[in-house]
Protein backbone atom coordinates (compact mmCIF):
# COMPACT_ATOMS: atom_id res chain seq x y z
CA UNK A 1 0.00 0.00 0.00
CA UNK A 2 1.20 2.99 -1.03
CA UNK A 3 0.86 5.44 2.17
CA UNK A 4 2.12 8.42 0.89
CA UNK A 5 -1.06 8.37 -1.77
CA UNK A 6 -3.28 7.98 1.13
CA UNK A 7 -3.38 11.67 2.55
CA UNK A 8 -4.53 13.25 -1.06
CA UNK A 9 -7.28 10.74 -1.66
CA UNK A 10 -9.53 12.70 0.60
CA UNK A 11 -8.45 16.01 -0.11
CA UNK A 12 -9.12 15.94 -4.24
CA UNK A 13 -12.45 14.17 -2.98
CA UNK A 14 -13.13 17.19 -0.72
CA UNK A 15 -12.00 19.37 -3.38
CA UNK A 16 -14.61 17.88 -5.77
CA UNK A 17 -17.34 18.00 -3.55
CA UNK A 18 -16.82 21.61 -2.71
CA UNK A 19 -17.26 22.30 -6.32
CA UNK A 20 -20.20 20.08 -6.70
CA UNK A 21 -22.22 22.23 -4.03
CA UNK A 22 -20.59 25.18 -4.73
CA UNK A 23 -23.33 25.74 -6.97
CA UNK A 24 -26.14 24.73 -5.06
CA UNK A 25 -25.68 25.27 -1.66
CA UNK A 26 -22.48 26.28 0.00
CA UNK A 27 -23.71 27.34 3.70
CA UNK A 28 -25.55 24.66 3.91
CA UNK A 29 -23.20 21.54 4.08
CA UNK A 30 -20.19 22.80 7.08
CA UNK A 31 -20.11 21.50 10.08
CA UNK A 32 -21.05 22.84 13.34
CA UNK A 33 -16.91 22.77 14.21
CA UNK A 34 -16.19 24.31 11.16
CA UNK A 35 -18.07 27.19 11.40
CA UNK A 36 -16.29 28.89 14.40
CA UNK A 37 -12.88 30.18 12.50
CA UNK A 38 -15.15 31.48 9.75
CA UNK A 39 -17.06 33.68 12.30
CA UNK A 40 -14.01 35.63 11.64
CA UNK A 41 -15.32 36.35 8.25
CA UNK A 42 -18.82 37.58 9.89
CA UNK A 43 -17.64 40.49 10.45
CA UNK A 44 -18.72 41.08 7.31
CA UNK A 45 -22.93 41.55 6.66
CA UNK A 46 -22.90 40.06 3.28
CA UNK A 47 -20.80 36.86 4.73
CA UNK A 48 -22.60 36.08 7.74
CA UNK A 49 -25.48 33.61 5.58
CA UNK A 50 -22.65 31.66 4.55
CA UNK A 51 -21.64 29.10 6.96
CA UNK A 52 -25.33 29.32 8.42
CA UNK A 53 -26.83 25.65 9.00
CA UNK A 54 -29.85 24.68 7.73
CA UNK A 55 -31.62 25.06 10.61
CA UNK A 56 -30.35 27.75 11.53
CA UNK A 57 -30.83 29.34 8.60
CA UNK A 58 -34.73 28.20 9.18
CA UNK A 59 -34.81 30.24 12.18
CA UNK A 60 -32.68 33.20 10.86
CA UNK A 61 -35.75 33.14 8.61
CA UNK A 62 -38.18 32.92 11.61
CA UNK A 63 -36.24 35.84 13.17
CA UNK A 64 -36.19 37.99 10.31
CA UNK A 65 -39.65 37.58 9.89
CA UNK A 66 -40.11 38.98 13.56
CA UNK A 67 -37.29 41.27 13.58
CA UNK A 68 -38.03 43.01 9.96
CA UNK A 69 -40.80 44.83 11.13
CA UNK A 70 -38.96 46.93 13.41
CA UNK A 71 -36.68 48.79 11.76
CA UNK A 72 -34.85 50.43 14.60
CA UNK A 73 -33.78 47.13 15.33
CA UNK A 74 -32.38 45.84 12.17
CA UNK A 75 -28.64 47.75 12.00
CA UNK A 76 -27.76 45.84 15.39
CA UNK A 77 -27.17 42.36 13.87
CA UNK A 78 -24.10 44.23 12.30
CA UNK A 79 -22.82 45.55 15.36
CA UNK A 80 -22.68 42.75 17.75
CA UNK A 81 -20.53 40.20 15.57
CA UNK A 82 -18.23 43.13 15.44
CA UNK A 83 -17.71 43.31 18.89
CA UNK A 84 -18.01 39.54 20.01
CA UNK A 85 -16.41 37.99 17.18
CA UNK A 86 -15.98 34.18 18.08
CA UNK A 87 -19.52 33.37 19.56
CA UNK A 88 -21.37 30.67 17.69
CA UNK A 89 -23.79 31.90 15.61
CA UNK A 90 -27.15 31.60 18.15
CA UNK A 91 -25.22 33.51 20.07
CA UNK A 92 -25.03 36.20 17.97
CA UNK A 93 -28.51 36.33 16.85
CA UNK A 94 -29.95 36.23 20.58
CA UNK A 95 -27.26 39.22 21.16
CA UNK A 96 -29.71 41.09 19.15
CA UNK A 97 -32.70 40.50 21.59
CA UNK A 98 -30.85 41.93 24.25
CA UNK A 99 -27.10 43.11 23.19
CA UNK A 100 -26.43 45.16 26.11
CA UNK A 101 -27.03 43.54 29.06
CA UNK A 102 -25.22 39.87 27.69
CA UNK A 103 -21.70 41.40 28.07
CA UNK A 104 -21.79 42.67 31.68
CA UNK A 105 -23.40 39.32 32.94
CA UNK A 106 -20.50 37.70 32.05
CA UNK A 107 -18.00 40.59 33.04
CA UNK A 108 -19.77 40.57 36.96
CA UNK A 109 -19.91 36.92 36.54
CA UNK A 110 -16.26 36.81 35.94
CA UNK A 111 -15.63 39.44 38.80
CA UNK A 112 -17.67 37.63 41.23
CA UNK A 113 -15.88 34.56 40.69
CA UNK A 114 -12.60 35.78 41.11
CA UNK A 115 -13.69 38.17 44.41
CA UNK A 116 -14.75 34.92 46.00
CA UNK A 117 -11.60 33.24 44.93
CA UNK A 118 -9.39 36.19 46.56
CA UNK A 119 -11.70 35.99 49.92
CA UNK A 120 -11.37 31.95 49.74
CA UNK A 121 -7.50 32.12 49.52
CA UNK A 122 -7.46 35.30 52.22
CA UNK A 123 -9.68 32.79 55.08
CA UNK A 124 -7.90 29.88 54.02
CA UNK A 125 -4.12 31.57 54.63
CA UNK A 126 -5.60 32.79 57.77
CA UNK A 127 -7.22 29.32 59.40
CA UNK A 128 -3.69 27.64 58.29
CA UNK A 129 -1.80 30.24 60.21
CA UNK A 130 -4.13 29.74 63.33
CA UNK A 131 -3.85 26.07 63.36
CA UNK A 132 0.00 26.49 62.98
CA UNK A 133 0.46 28.91 66.22
CA UNK A 134 -2.09 26.43 67.98
CA UNK A 135 0.39 23.60 67.01
CA UNK A 136 3.41 25.12 67.46
CA UNK A 137 2.50 25.96 71.21
CA UNK A 138 1.28 22.26 71.94
CA UNK A 139 4.87 21.10 70.90
CA UNK A 140 6.76 23.41 72.56
CA UNK A 141 5.17 24.41 75.20
CA UNK A 142 8.43 25.54 76.96
CA UNK A 143 9.02 28.36 74.32
CA UNK A 144 7.97 31.75 74.81
CA UNK A 145 5.30 32.16 71.98
CA UNK A 146 6.40 36.05 71.74
CA UNK A 147 10.36 35.90 71.94
CA UNK A 148 11.12 32.39 70.89
CA UNK A 149 13.15 32.09 73.60
CA UNK A 150 13.35 29.39 76.57
CA UNK A 151 10.78 29.58 79.41
CA UNK A 152 11.96 28.85 82.76
CA UNK A 153 9.77 25.49 83.29
CA UNK A 154 9.75 26.30 87.10
CA UNK A 155 11.48 28.63 89.75
CA UNK A 156 11.40 26.24 92.31
CA UNK A 157 14.23 24.37 91.64
CA UNK A 158 16.38 28.07 91.38
CA UNK A 159 17.08 29.77 94.26
CA UNK A 160 17.78 33.08 94.84
CA UNK A 161 21.64 32.88 95.64
CA UNK A 162 22.25 30.74 92.72
CA UNK A 163 23.05 27.78 94.89
CA UNK A 164 21.88 23.75 94.17
CA UNK A 165 21.22 22.04 97.12
CA UNK A 166 22.81 24.85 99.20
CA UNK A 167 26.35 24.72 96.97
CA UNK A 168 27.42 27.63 95.15
CA UNK A 169 28.78 27.71 91.16
CA UNK A 170 32.36 27.48 90.64
CA UNK A 171 34.06 28.44 87.39
CA UNK A 172 36.86 25.24 86.63
CA UNK A 173 40.54 26.94 87.27
CA UNK A 174 42.61 27.00 83.98
CA UNK A 175 45.29 23.86 84.02
CA UNK A 176 48.00 26.68 83.71
CA UNK A 177 47.43 27.86 87.11
CA UNK A 178 47.99 24.77 88.87
CA UNK A 179 50.27 23.55 90.86
CA UNK A 180 51.53 20.23 91.60
CA UNK A 181 51.78 19.72 95.50
CA UNK A 182 52.64 15.96 95.99
CA UNK A 183 55.83 14.27 94.08
CA UNK A 184 53.66 12.53 92.06
CA UNK A 185 51.75 15.48 90.51
CA UNK A 186 48.36 13.85 91.10
CA UNK A 187 47.51 16.84 93.81
CA UNK A 188 47.28 19.90 92.20
CA UNK A 189 46.00 23.32 93.50
CA UNK A 190 46.03 27.24 92.07
CA UNK A 191 50.16 28.04 92.24
CA UNK A 192 49.07 30.72 95.34
CA UNK A 193 47.17 28.19 96.82
CA UNK A 194 49.96 25.62 96.18
CA UNK A 195 52.86 27.95 97.11
CA UNK A 196 50.64 28.30 100.68
CA UNK A 197 50.19 24.95 101.36
CA UNK A 198 53.51 23.83 100.62
CA UNK A 199 54.67 26.56 103.39
CA UNK A 200 52.28 25.61 106.08
CA UNK A 201 52.79 21.65 105.45
CA UNK A 202 56.99 22.49 106.10
CA UNK A 203 55.54 24.86 109.67
CA UNK A 204 53.46 21.38 110.63
CA UNK A 205 56.15 19.27 110.07
CA UNK A 206 58.60 21.59 111.46
CA UNK A 207 55.85 21.14 114.71
CA UNK A 208 55.21 17.40 114.31
CA UNK A 209 52.15 17.38 112.75
CA UNK A 210 52.07 15.33 109.14
CA UNK A 211 49.54 16.79 106.90
CA UNK A 212 48.61 14.56 104.14
CA UNK A 213 47.23 16.00 101.24
CA UNK A 214 43.88 13.90 100.26
CA UNK A 215 42.17 15.83 97.19
CA UNK A 216 42.80 19.33 95.72
CA UNK A 217 41.56 20.84 91.75
CA UNK A 218 38.68 18.50 90.16
CA UNK A 219 37.50 18.53 86.58
CA UNK A 220 33.92 18.43 86.47
CA UNK A 221 34.45 14.56 85.43
CA UNK A 222 35.77 14.26 88.72
CA UNK A 223 33.01 15.39 90.45
CA UNK A 224 30.54 14.03 87.88
CA UNK A 225 32.07 10.53 89.34
CA UNK A 226 31.90 11.48 92.97
CA UNK A 227 28.50 13.05 93.11
CA UNK A 228 26.45 10.73 91.15
CA UNK A 229 29.07 7.40 90.55
CA UNK A 230 30.11 6.93 94.18
CA UNK A 231 26.84 8.12 95.66
CA UNK A 232 24.76 6.00 93.82
CA UNK A 233 26.62 2.90 94.54
CA UNK A 234 26.03 3.89 98.06
CA UNK A 235 22.54 4.47 97.32
CA UNK A 236 22.21 7.56 98.65
CA UNK A 237 19.78 10.27 96.99
CA UNK A 238 20.48 13.40 95.81
CA UNK A 239 19.94 15.31 98.86
CA UNK A 240 21.82 12.73 101.00
CA UNK A 241 25.13 12.93 98.51
CA UNK A 242 24.90 17.26 98.40
CA UNK A 243 25.23 16.84 102.23
CA UNK A 244 28.69 15.50 101.53
CA UNK A 245 29.08 16.21 98.10
CA UNK A 246 28.77 19.02 96.07
CA UNK A 247 27.38 18.49 92.17
CA UNK A 248 29.32 18.90 89.34
CA UNK A 249 29.61 22.77 88.68
CA UNK A 250 29.61 23.60 92.32
CA UNK A 251 32.13 22.29 94.04
CA UNK A 252 34.93 24.30 95.75
CA UNK A 253 37.48 22.22 94.31
CA UNK A 254 36.92 23.30 90.66
CA UNK A 255 38.19 26.61 92.01
CA UNK A 256 41.72 25.24 92.48
CA UNK A 257 41.53 26.83 95.86
CA UNK A 258 40.53 24.07 98.14
CA UNK A 259 42.01 21.25 99.60
CA UNK A 260 41.13 17.64 101.68
CA UNK A 261 43.68 17.60 104.38
CA UNK A 262 44.42 14.16 106.31
CA UNK A 263 46.92 12.75 109.26
CA UNK A 264 49.27 11.30 107.75
CA UNK A 265 49.69 9.49 111.52
CA UNK A 266 46.22 8.12 111.66
CA UNK A 267 44.54 7.57 108.18
CA UNK A 268 41.53 5.96 109.23
CA UNK A 269 40.14 9.73 109.81
CA UNK A 270 40.35 10.40 106.63
CA UNK A 271 37.55 12.54 105.04
CA UNK A 272 35.65 11.54 108.56
CA UNK A 273 34.64 14.12 111.28
CA UNK A 274 36.64 11.86 113.56
CA UNK A 275 39.65 13.71 111.55
CA UNK A 276 38.48 16.54 114.47
CA UNK A 277 40.49 14.48 117.07
CA UNK A 278 43.17 14.42 115.20
CA UNK A 279 46.59 16.52 115.80
CA UNK A 280 46.63 17.83 112.15
CA UNK A 281 43.13 19.12 112.68
CA UNK A 282 44.25 20.68 116.28
CA UNK A 283 47.18 22.06 114.38
CA UNK A 284 44.78 23.92 111.46
CA UNK A 285 42.53 24.87 113.74
CA UNK A 286 45.47 27.06 115.90
CA UNK A 287 47.78 28.16 112.35
CA UNK A 288 45.83 27.79 108.69
CA UNK A 289 45.20 31.81 109.12
CA UNK A 290 48.91 32.40 109.29
CA UNK A 291 49.08 30.89 105.58
CA UNK A 292 45.48 32.21 104.62
CA UNK A 293 43.10 28.80 104.92
CA UNK A 294 40.14 28.82 106.24
CA UNK A 295 38.14 26.05 106.87
CA UNK A 296 34.90 25.77 104.77
CA UNK A 297 31.98 23.59 105.68
CA UNK A 298 31.82 24.33 109.91
CA UNK A 299 29.37 22.72 112.45
CA UNK A 300 25.93 23.53 111.83
CA UNK A 301 26.66 26.05 108.68
CA UNK A 302 24.21 28.09 106.87
CA UNK A 303 24.78 26.04 103.54
CA UNK A 304 23.27 23.14 105.07
CA UNK A 305 26.57 20.55 103.70
CA UNK A 306 27.84 18.33 106.91
CA UNK A 307 30.51 19.54 109.25
CA UNK A 308 33.76 18.73 107.24
CA UNK A 309 37.05 19.27 108.88
CA UNK A 310 39.03 18.16 106.66
CA UNK A 311 38.22 20.72 104.05
CA UNK A 312 40.05 23.84 103.52
CA UNK A 313 40.30 26.85 101.06
CA UNK A 314 42.41 29.28 100.03
CA UNK A 315 41.50 33.23 100.89
CA UNK A 316 44.71 34.85 100.45
CA UNK A 317 44.41 36.63 97.83
CA UNK A 318 42.05 38.80 95.55
CA UNK A 319 41.11 36.18 93.10
CA UNK A 320 40.57 33.50 95.89
CA UNK A 321 38.53 35.84 98.46
CA UNK A 322 36.25 37.01 95.76
CA UNK A 323 35.31 33.53 94.37
CA UNK A 324 33.97 32.59 98.13
CA UNK A 325 32.69 35.83 99.04
CA UNK A 326 31.50 37.50 96.02
CA UNK A 327 28.79 35.23 96.02
CA UNK A 328 27.59 35.05 99.48
CA UNK A 329 26.99 38.90 99.14
CA UNK A 330 29.71 40.02 101.21
N1 LIG B 1 32.90 17.90 99.93
C1 LIG B 1 32.62 19.19 99.32
C2 LIG B 1 31.29 19.68 99.74
C3 LIG B 1 32.73 19.12 97.84
O1 LIG B 1 32.45 18.04 97.29
O2 LIG B 1 33.06 20.12 97.23
ZN1 LIG C 1 36.76 18.80 99.97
Amino acid sequence: MDNASLPEQPSQKSVEKKQGDKQSNEASQPKAPQEVPHLEGHRQPSAQGVSQSEGAKQKNSKLDKTVAPQPTVAPKPIKAPILFTGEIPVAVRESVETPSRFPPKRIMLLLGLLGVGAIALLLGGWVALQLRQAQSQVTNPTTSPTTGTPMPQSTATTAPDGTLLGHYPYNVAPLSELQAIVPDGSIKLRKAAANAYMTMSAAARADGVNLTPISGFRTLEDQQSLFFDVKAERGQVATKRAEVSAPPGYSEHHTGYAIDVGDGSVPATNLSQTFEKTAAFKWLQANAAHYNFEISFTKGNKQGVSYEPWHWRFVGDRDSLETFYKARGK
